[in-house]
């Protein structure tokens, strides 16, 4: 039996794997990652994801969606190799990915860590006739209340888990009035953590409501989790940034005014954080993780002083250039959805992660390096070179074309500077018609 949680060692820097074919990728995946024949199979099953499995997930079922899975590679991560899943329907981001990562590991890697896995839950209060004493009386019976929290899901708290504590926040002035809101922040392991903390919050509410005197009303969770961020830093020396025809100082210091850019304008920032959410959700998606949650809590943060900003920073200092990001990440490696999910837990073994922080801080890695590498194109040739040079190759298959076709198909377009599915249909009936 082949055993996971072994991946020191086996290098994520798998040269020209995107010129190999299928079979032959996942033969280096399997040795890499040490998969089984069972794993394989799995992988070039037709469906993901069974009609029955997909039925019993949700509701009005009637098909299961496909999306591509691929390898981010290169990936050095707080010296550890990791072979990153991504699932997306996006060209170019993969290999940027990759292309990033094998850059940044000839400058050290990524250094990335993320928070204890705490999450909030919120109770919100209406009709509370003095604030001030029942805030008093909740705060006072705080270890009631993690004590009956706690009740609700002892196995969290044998796993070493559990409820932590109680905040009171007062918002004096909402449409409909004053409200007081009591914050439950529980420690929930390497589950992301929605339903076990949406429970206690539901467990709590009679008691609270009899400690305030007010009516409770919603009780969920936040998915501003910003007791469990995730970060991550690059220090890339200004020779590893030579690229041709601008030199490595040159492209630290316009990165710099991109981001400078982003932090002055929303309009930028927003652009800016989807560059990062292309690699996060990918591997959201890929693991089986809560993504609209992620989406959720990243955006909130970065608006999180009132204004929009963009999640990471890149700033130049000494000789080098230095890239850092931050931001909420509630993710898990257990529970329901993934037990259901064998795709995602495979994803989860190539990853070879230790602990939902471990694939926290891996996202934020991932997330940093997409970023460098969007801004590293946007700041030299613009970022339709890359991108769209692999944009073709999807309208050149759309367009019909049959394998041995596409390159021949994408290097015309290209050639014509017209990247488009008809220019794509064009030069195939051409083709067609000399042959
Ligand atoms: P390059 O420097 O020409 O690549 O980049 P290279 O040929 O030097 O190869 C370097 C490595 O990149 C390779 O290593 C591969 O790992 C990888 P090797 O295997 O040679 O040892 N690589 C590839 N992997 C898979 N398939 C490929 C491939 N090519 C290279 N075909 C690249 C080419 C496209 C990577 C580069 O131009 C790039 O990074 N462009 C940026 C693309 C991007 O960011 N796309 C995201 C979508 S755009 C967007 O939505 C976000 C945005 O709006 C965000 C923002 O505004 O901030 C831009």
């Amino acid at each position: 039996m082949t055993t996971y949680g072994s991946g020191h060692g086996r290098s994520s820097r798998i040269e020209g794997f995107y010129r190999l074919s299928w079979t032959e990728r996942l033969a280096h995946l399997a040795e890499r990652a040490g998969l089984e024949h069972s794993d394989l199979d799995a992988l070039r099953a037709p469906s993901p994801l069974a009609f029955e499995a997909a039925d019993h997930m949700i509701e009005n079922a009637v098909g299961v969606v496909g999306l591509p899975l691929g390898i981010g590679l290169n990936f050095l991560i707080n010296g550890r190799e990791r072979l990153v899943p991504m699932a997306i329907e996006e060209p170019s981001v993969i290999a940027a990915a990759s292309s990033a990562a094998r850059l940044i590991r000839d400058a050290g890697g990524f250094f990335a860590e993320a928070d204890a896995p705490l999450m909030i839950a919120q109770i919100q209060l209406v009709d509370v006739p003095d604030v001030e004493a029942a805030s008093q009386r909740v705060l006072a019976a705080t270890p009631q209340l993690l004590a009956a929290a706690n009740a609700v899901h002892p196995n969290m708290l044998r796993r070493g888990g559990g409820a932590r504590r109680i905040d009171v926040r007062y918002l004096p002035d909402t449409p409909c009035g004053a409200m007081l809101i009591v914050h439950l922040v529980v420690d929930v392991g390497d589950a992301m953590g929605a339903n076990a903390v949406n429970s206690m919050a539901e467990a709590l509410s009679p008691t609270v409501e009899e400690l305030t005197h007010g009516q409770a009303r919603l009780r969920i969770l936040s998915n501003l989790a910003d007791e469990r961020r995730a970060r991550a830093r690059v220090r890339l020396p200004f020779r590893v940034l030579d690229s041709e025809g601008f030199p490595g100082a040159d492209v630290a210091h316009r990165m710099m005014q991109a981001w400078a850019f982003a932090m002055a304008d929303p309009y930028r920032a927003a652009t800016h954080n989807k560059g990062i959410m292309n690699g996060i959700d990918a591997v959201a998606i890929a693991t089986g993780q809560d993504w609209r949650g992620i989406e959720a809590g990243a955006h909130a943060f970065a608006a999180r002083a009132g204004r929009y900003t963009p999640l990471s920073q890149w700033v130049v200092e000494n000789d080098a250039l230095v890239g850092t990001i931050e931001l909420p990440l509630a993710v898990g490696i257990v529970g329901g959805n993934l037990e259901c999910n064998a795709r995602a837990t495979l994803a989860l073994r190539l990853l070879d992660v230790t602990s939902a922080r471990d694939l926290a801080a891996v996202m934020a890695a991932v997330g940093l390096g997409q970023n460098f590498a969007a801004l590293r194109a946007l700041v030299t040739d613009g970022i339709q070179r890359g991108h769209m040079a692999l944009h073709a190759r999807g309208l050149a298959i759309a367009a019909g074309a049959p394998d041995e076709l596409v390159e021949s198909i994408v290097e015309q377009m290209i050639a014509s500077g017209e990247i488009k599915l008809n220019k794509a249909r064009e030069i195939l009936a051409s083709i067609r018609a000399a042959a």
